[in-house]
């Protein structure tokens, strides 16, 4: 249900330039003319240099900025070459983090290694954003609940400050194939997580997010999922344009 604190989260995976900062601006513009009286938030997570970049221009306050990695080292500076600490990524700009994106897992990376890079970020007060999402066979066979407590059991501990995580459904089935489940399917799993991560973690109000194909005409059905608080868009977030419909779509 659409709300004011709704979520829009950019994930420009490996794309953009510099030049780029056209398309924030438009879009930095528009939450300022369109709502300027409310506290809309839209993260972007381009490309560590352009994230450097971009989050040094003074654009709006209604736009924070995140990374799509970071190391699981737990040392802030060191010799540890081509990694990025929380706190690095901090100093570049970011309040917020991506992690275990099935494009990465896809790479090999593990629950554990997720872990640990939630657990520094944690430490570092780095908000995180913990991608799940099953796969369409899982799908097919029944094990979407089953395989999301794991994936999120297996990544969380008890004892962190959960409230600085936000966990991002993303159907790995839907990632870049215009392929969006149906709203009871969608109600369903959000449904589950949002008990799940009251009761298991104590969360008062988990955010949760919806990934996956997110575009104009699909946010229209997107914004009846409850307990959704909002988006994580790949795509159709790189372009201003095309980010800007998905913001219209979602309050009309
Ligand atoms: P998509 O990507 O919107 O292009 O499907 C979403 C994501 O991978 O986060």
């Amino acid at each position: 249900m659409s709300s004011k604190s709704t979520l829009f989260v950019a994930n420009w995976k490996m794309n953009g330039t510099p030049s780029d900062l056209k398309e924030i601006n438009k879009v930095a513009d528009f939450l300022k003319k369109k709502f300027n009286k409310f506290l809309k938030i839209v993260i972007y997570c381009p490309p560590i240099p352009l994230l450097t970049y971009f989050s040094k221009k003074k654009l709006s306050s209604s736009i924070k900025f995140g990374a799509q990695n970071v190391s699981s080292t737990n040392i802030d500076y060191g010799a540890k070459t081509g990694s990025l600490s929380p706190k690095l990524l901090q100093k570049c700009g970011a309040e917020y983090v991506i992690i275990g994106h099935s494009e990465r897992r896809f790479k090999g990376e593990s629950f554990s290694e997720i872990k640990k890079k939630i657990n520094t970020s944690l430490n570092s007060n780095l908000k995180i954003i913990l991608c799940i999402g099953e796969t369409f066979k899982q799908k097919k066979n029944n094990k979407s609940l089953a395989i999301l407590k794991m994936q999120i059991t297996k990544s969380l501990s008890m004892h962190q400050n959960l409230s600085n995580v936000i966990v991002a459904y993303e159907p790995i089935w839907s990632i870049g194939t215009g392929v969006v489940a149906d709203q009871a399917y969608l109600n369903k799993i959000f449904n589950f997580l949002n008990i799940f991560l009251k009761k298991k973690y104590k969360i008062r109000n988990p955010k949760i997010l919806y990934g996956g194909s997110v575009n104009h005409s699909n946010i229209k059905d997107l914004r009846l999922i409850y307990h959704c608080s909002g988006y994580l868009v790949g795509g159709a977030s790189l372009k201003a344009k095309n980010f800007i419909e998905i913001i219209v779509n979602y309050y009309n």
